[in-house]
This record gives C-alpha cells, sequence and structure tokens, in this order.
C-alpha cells in the first residue's frame, strides 16, 4: 500500500528568535534543511488560526527567516507563539541566474524577497552589475536598517523614503524616479515587488529607460489557500499565482490590468 502524504500538513518549528524592524513589522527564525529560494513562499500558521502565504526572507544555507507585517489574525499571532506550522517552499523563485545584469526594486513590505535574492547573489560571488532600489513611506517604515551598510559596501544600494523627518539625510521620492537615473545594460533584468500602483509605475519606468520587456519580472499578490494549485482561490486567467509565480514574466501578465490593481 503506497501511503502518500498529506500536502496540508504543516511541520511545527519552533520560533528561534523575533526580532521588531518597526512598530509592527518582525522577522522571525525557524532551523530547516529546506529553507526555499528567494521568491519562494511558505504557508505558516499558528494552531487554530488560518494560515498565511509568506516569503522566504533569508534562506539558503542559514535559518530561514520569514519578515512579517502584523495585519490581521495569523500574522497577528506568529510573533508570540513558541511553535509554528510551516509547509513549502512554493512556487517560483527569482530567476537571477538567467541574467548578468539585475536592478531589484521594493517597495514597502514587498522587501523581504529582495533581501533572500541579495543574500544568494551575494552568496554567489555576484555582488558587480547588481542594483537594489528600495522604498518605504517614512524612515521609520524602513526594515533591515541595520544591514544597510554591509548591503551598500556589495552592491549599488539606493534607499528612499516618501517623506522623510528632521533626522533623515537620505534620499525622498518614490523608487521609480531612481529606476530612470540607472544606467542598463541591453541585457538587464528587472525585479520588482511592492504594492500594485507601485509596480505598475516602476514597468512604465523601466521600459522608459530601455529595459526589454521580457526582461521584467515581478512578484505578485493573491490571497492564497491551498498554495499548491489545487483550490482556485489565487487563479487569474490561466494563471494559479501559487503554482505559475508568484513570480511572472510582466510579457505573461501584462494583458491581465487586475493583477496590478
Ligand atoms: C506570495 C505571497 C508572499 C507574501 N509574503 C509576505 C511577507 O513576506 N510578509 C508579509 O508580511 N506578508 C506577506 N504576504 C501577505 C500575507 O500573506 C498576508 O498579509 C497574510 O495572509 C495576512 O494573514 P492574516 O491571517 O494575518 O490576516 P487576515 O486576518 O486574513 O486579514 C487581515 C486583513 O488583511 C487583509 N489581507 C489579508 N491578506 C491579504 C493580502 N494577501 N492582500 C491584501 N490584503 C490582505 C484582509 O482582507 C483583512 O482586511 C504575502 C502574500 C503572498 C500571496
Ligand atoms: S492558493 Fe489554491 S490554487 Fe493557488
Amino acid at each position: 500500500m503506497i501511503i502518500q502524504k498529506n500536502e496540508y500538513l504543516p511541520e511545527y518549528y519552533n520560533i528561534e528568535n523575533v526580532k521588531w524592524e518597526t512598530p509592527d513589522i518582525y522577522t522571525i527564525n525557524i532551523k530547516t534543511k529546506n529553507p526555499g529560494h528567494s521568491g519562494q513562499f511558505f504557508m505558516l500558521s499558528v494552531p487554530g488560526t488560518g494560515e498565511a502565504a509568506i516569503s522566504v526572507a533569508s534562506g539558503n544555507g542559514r535559518d530561514l527567516s520569514f519578515t512579517i507585517r502584523k495585519i490581521g489574525s495569523v500574522t497577528g499571532k506568529i510573533y508570540s507563539s513558541q511553535k509554528i506550522g510551516v509547509r513549502g517552499p512554493y512556487g517560483k523563485g527569482w530567476p537571477w541566474k538567467d541574467y548578468d545584469h539585475i536592478v531589484a526594486v521594493a517597495g514597502g513590505i514587498g522587501v523581504p524577497p529582495i533581501r533572500s535574492l541579495l543574500e544568494e547573489l551575494m552568496d554567489a560571488g555576484r555582488n558587480r552589475d547588481v542594483s537594489i532600489i528600495y522604498g518605504a513611506r517614512t524612515p521609520s517604515d524602513l526594515v533591515y536598517k541595520d544591514r544597510f551598510e554591509e548591503w551598500s559596501r556589495c552592491v549599488d544600494l539606493t534607499i528612499t523614503v516618501d517623506r522623510g523627518d528632521e533626522k533623515w539625510g537620505g534620499n525622498t521620492g518614490f523608487v521609480t524616479e531612481f529606476i530612470g537615473r540607472k544606467n542598463f545594460s541591453k541585457d538587464t533584468a528587472i525585479f520588482i515587488i511592492g504594492p500594485p500602483l507601485m509596480m505598475k509605475n516602476s514597468v512604465a519606468e523601466a521600459i522608459k529607460s530601455g529595459i526589454r520587456e521580457e526582461n521584467i519580472f515581478l512578484s505578485l499578490e493573491r490571497r492564497m489557500e491551498c498554495g499548491i494549485g489545487v483550490c482556485g482561490h489565487c487563479n487569474v486567467g490561466e494563471y494559479y499565482v501559487c503554482e505559475d509565480g508568484p513570480i511572472f514574466r510582466y510579457t505573461d501578465v501584462k494583458d491581465k490590468p487586475e493583477l496590478f490593481l
């Protein structure tokens, strides 16, 4: 008799550490042998609540970390739990191995899969020809502040906020303004993740700057239930965002404006 593994059953892990990045965003670590890749996600749960899709914020031989905005029933309980349910990794990661020059653009809580991307690139010795542009609303909304100095020594890093405060001496303005200031080669790939309007405007700016449409990749967000292409909750046109994405080539989804709303 063949006994099949129930794919919906999570494995339970102790939370090793909780670090508050901002008043409502925290990072947790678990120890697992299968941390997935940048751009992929896991389904996390706390007994008695539902599940939430959360991106790989760090992995690749390190502890697996997730950076989570406290928004509702699951994300509001994980940080105070000793153990969490984890299943995954699911979805497709960033196709960074296919490109020599990469620009990654993150807005708001979109930054965790860009952190794991950056770590994978650095681990592979790919420091040159990597630009990261990360924007948040205000300086206090920026996460991973303690890593900016190290990252800026390794890659071309641009941090910007929509509105500065009296202590802020850095860039202000939307991430889109900074895309146009980079030098792109013919084969530059751009990876974009953030709120729908930010992604839409970033795509327009990337095209204006000469990046080929087929070199634009977006991480899309849909409400997930199963995470494995069964329930249909994340369905958009012919795609299941959980299985066919969450990373999509722009040319595959550009005729689906609902993905950017
Ligand atoms: C592929 C993928 C990767 C993600 N990665 C991360 C991550 O790394 N960090 C992170 O903080 N979040 C991430 N999210 C979003 C995260 O899944 C949701 O915030 C989470 O499911 C909320 O669960 P909850 O039970 O705490 O909230 P709920 O109690 O279910 O909802 C609270 C409120 O938030 C709204 N809401 C819930 N989920 C979403 C959503 N996906 N989009 C818009 N509104 C929503 C609900 O409508 C409700 O108003 C990701 C989502 C996807 C699809
Ligand atoms: S979440 Fe069930 S099909 Fe994608």
